[in-house]
């Protein structure tokens, strides 16, 4: 196996609690563990197609452990694959990997970690494919990376989440209201249905249950026969009505996924409001989750991940990504990971668990 002397970090797509913490982890162990040298690509795969590079050593990753965001800059807008040019007015696509590829020999890069979710991951195995020794991160507080059984960041969203909830409940409790908390998660309800169960919510609405709002309403009714005035409705940013679609708050054209979720939770607080007669307010919690610091759970696994990302490098096993299944961190093809989306599974023990302690999930 070809030396590596010089390892690349490059964050893609949207930010998330515990990318410092991994880009941290790498860094430290590639330079103390094998003393290689480390550089991180700015402004996600758009650092790759201009060859922007800084270098991250000790002194530059030095504290950054318990920060948010991340200190090599992300986007979601760029895929080197499908670059958009605009040409006589209108917007035209090239593949301009071969650029990042070069810029990778040009910094005599030798292999590169790439963090990030699905459309950045999906980017890595193109550039794997083209040859480049890509080794994977998964990130996303979203959790719906196959393979794995968490994503870093969303540990730090839940409990977001959870906070959120408590404060509601004090609310919802002194107005007798009931609270629609919208929550991320695009496709996926893992942010919805863990913060719902570790919050106490009464309802939890999720893309892989689609809902019926009279049963959503019996729910609330049934509460309030039993003397509870108020209730507390989770609602995952994809769920959908039983016939019904999801809830687009607006379209991102220059991203490679452009659909963006957003008020279904008003939606859903409309509807209970005339249904059960109880005053309704939605909150939509947005990039709270996404921001500040990482939670420990989530600063131990990145730190896992970074180390293990690093070691995958050095055993020369390119085109996967570091996965942690039970508690044993390992690692699977990237192919495979693509594309592989992975959902609550209504049938599944968590789902269980919830209806078991008398949570809706309006089916
Ligand atoms: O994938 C992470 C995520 O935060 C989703 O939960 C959400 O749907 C989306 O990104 C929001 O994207 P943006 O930051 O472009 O608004």
């Amino acid at each position: 196996m070809d030396k590596i002397n010089k390892i690349a970090i490059l964050t893609g797509g949207g930010d998330c609690p515990g990318l410092n913490a991994v880009i941290r982890a790498a860094t430290r162990t590639a330079v103390l563990k094998y003393g290689v040298e480390v550089a991180g690509f700015i402004n996600g795969y758009k650092g790759l197609y201009l060859g922007h590079t800084v270098k991250l050593n000790m002194d530059k990753i030095s504290g950054i452990l318990p920060m948010g965001g991340t200190i090599i800059y992300t986007s979601n807008k760029t895929n080197l694959f499908q670059f958009p040019f605009v040409e006589e007015g209108e917007t035209v696509y090239r593949d301009v990997s071969d650029v990042g590829v070069q810029n990778l020999k040009n910094a005599g890069i030798d292999a590169l970690i790439v963090i990030g979710g699905d459309g950045t991951l999906t980017s890595a195995r193109d550039f794997y494919r083209k040859g480049v020794k890509v080794v994977g991160v998964p990130k996303t507080i979203d959790n719906d990376l196959a393979y794995t059984d968490v994503s870093f960041g969303f540990d730090t969203a839940v409990s977001v989440a959870t906070e959120a909830m408590d404060r509601l409940h004090t609310t919802a409790a002194s107005h007798h209201r009931i609270m629609c908390l919208e929550v991320m998660g695009r496709y996926a309800g893992w942010i919805a249905l863990e913060a719902g169960i570790a919050g106490g919510a009464d309802a939890i609405l999720i893309p892989e249950i689609p809902y019926d709002i009279e049963k959503v309403a019996e729910a609330v009714i049934r509460r309030r026969h039993a003397g509870k005035d108020f209730s507390i409705i989770v609602v995952a940013e994809g769920a959908k009505p039983i016939s019904g679609e999801m809830v687009v708050s607006k379209l991102v054209e220059d991203s490679p996924d452009p659909i963006r979720l957003g008020g279904i939770a008003t939606q859903v607080a409309n509807e209970l409001e005339a249904m059960v007669g109880l005053e309704t307010r939605a909150t939509i919690l947005g990039h709270l989750q996404r921001g500040g610091t990482p939670t420990s759970n989530d600063r131990i696994l990145s730190t896992r991940y970074g180390k293990a990302a690093v070691d995958l490098v050095m055993e020369g096993k390119f085109g996967h990504m570091v996965t942690l299944r039970g508690n044993r961190l390992s690692s699977a093809p990237l192919e495979d990971v693509i594309g592989n989306l992975k959902n609550v599974d209504p049938q599944g023990d968590m789902v269980e668990t919830a209806k078991s302690i008398g949570i809706s999930f309006g089916d």
